[in-house]
């Protein structure tokens, strides 16, 4: 154990008309710094996570967080990228700085401005995190590229379009509760299940209800040694954290089986001394329903190809053995790539300390997972975090 989140915030996530990349990084570093009780002055360095890639003009993104309060002015700051992973690997560059002993106090926020695309234009942003050599004319954006992978799976496995549905069923039931999430409504399994013109193919056999959207948003972390920790009001540790790459083209890997995933989750379990069913709750990367549906393939929690008995039997639900995504997920909380690693740290650590919204909140939390993956299946993180004390 090394690090330890010592305070958050989060935005409210959606389609934020009227904030900006700029406004969302200071208002959740601001709110961050004080959530943690340390002063701008005590922040020792800052990492922005970030993916832009056309999204917004303002590419150029590292001092922004300075904007929040002039004693942040001359403390070194850098952005960090890393696909739909941005947030994990924002965090990852603060546990190391940690880890070398070159800070006391990280502030690490993760930010996306999406809107100001329509989806296609979105699309158009979000393929450039495939393999564009081999994948980049794939038609529907990222989502041509899922829609590909669940095609294969279902050639392979069967038609598991009612575990999808299920999924993106338990995703918006969670999320209608989740106060700072971009749909904050229930979704009917009949029309999550049923293609109409309010829930259209997407792509391959993937509709809309089985798409995360495209969304503004931002989350911020202060993170701390674990001495300095003791003495903070509130101290998530990090109990492990570990990351694993994948190749990047998808020629080159069985794109069925989520093997850079699995890959971390073994490596954090053994580190952290744990088998998956210790932890209380997993906070997973649906950035589509079948994307979770692998995921508990990789996790562990099924043999591959029957991951849809983790939905079909009820595990993976609020009041299951192993809760997924009791946020609402990506799909119903939302994705602005760069926030996602860091708000899925945020909803993991206020279950922990016990301070979740009220409906939200877990009655027993005390180990919680987090896999936050970049591009498919390619950049992969996993986080085990318990309380301190
Ligand atoms: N799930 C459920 N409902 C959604 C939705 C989603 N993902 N996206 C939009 N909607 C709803 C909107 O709220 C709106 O509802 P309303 O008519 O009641 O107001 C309606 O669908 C139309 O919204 P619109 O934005 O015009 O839909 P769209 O067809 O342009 O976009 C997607 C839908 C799925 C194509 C888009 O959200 C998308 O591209 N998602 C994937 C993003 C992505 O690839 N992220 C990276 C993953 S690694």
């Amino acid at each position: 154990m090394t690090a330890c989140i010592v305070g958050w915030s989060h935005s409210k996530f959606g389609k934020l008309d009227g904030e900006t990349s700029e406004s969302l990084i200071v208002k959740a570093a601001t709110d961050a710094i004080a959530h943690a009780g340390i002063e701008p002055r005590d922040v020792d360095v800052i990492y922005v996570g970030n993916m832009n890639g056309g999204f917004v003009r303002q590419e150029f993104h590292s001092s922004l967080p300075l904007q929040a309060h002039p004693d942040l002015r001359f403390k070194p700051s850098t952005r960090v990228e890393n696909a739909c992973a941005t947030g994990s690997a924002a965090i990852h560059m603060g546990l190391n700085t940690l880890a070398a002993g070159k800070a006391r106090f990280v502030l690490v926020v993760g930010v996306e401005k999406m809107t100001e695309l329509n989806s296609a234009q979105a699309g158009e942003v979000l393929i450039k995190a495939s393999y564009v050599a081999e994948e980049a004319n794939i038609e529907a954006g990222f989502a041509g590229i899922f829609g590909k992978i669940t095609s294969a799976y279902f050639q392979r496995y069967g038609d598991k379009s009612d575990a999808l549905a299920k999924i993106a069923v338990k995703a918006h039931r969670n999320g209608a509760k989740n106060p700072f999430a971009h749909f904050q409504k229930e979704f009917a399994y009949d029309f999550c299940r049923t293609p109409s013109d309010k829930n259209p193919f997407v792509a391959g056999p993937l509709k809309r209800t089985d798409c995360s959207p495209v969304t503004d948003g931002a989350a911020a972390v202060v993170l701390a040694d674990v001495g300095t920790a003791l003495g903070m009001k509130q101290a998530i540790a990090f109990r492990a954290a570990e990351h694993v790459n994948d190749f990047l083209p998808m020629s080159r890997r069985d794109i069925v089986r989520f093997e850079g995933p699995a890959t971390a989750w073994q490596k954090a379990l053994a580190a952290a001394r744990l088998d998956l069913l210790d932890l209380s709750f997993v906070e997973s990367h649906d950035c589509f329903t079948s994307a979770e549906l692998i995921e508990y393939e990789a996790m562990g929690l099924t043999a591959p190809g029957e991951g849809e008995r983790a939905i079909h039997e009820g595990w993976v639900e609020r009041d299951g053995k192993l809760p997924v995504n009791v946020s609402g997920g990506l799909k119903a909380k939302g994705h602005p790539v760069g926030a996602t690693g860091v708000s899925m740290h945020v909803m993991s650590a206020m279950q922990l300390a016990g301070t979740a919204p009220e409906g939200l909140q877990l009655p027993k939390a005390t180990l919680a997972g987090v896999f936050n993956m970049g591009g498919a299946a390619v950049a992969n993180y996993v986080s085990i975090l318990e309380p301190l004390r």
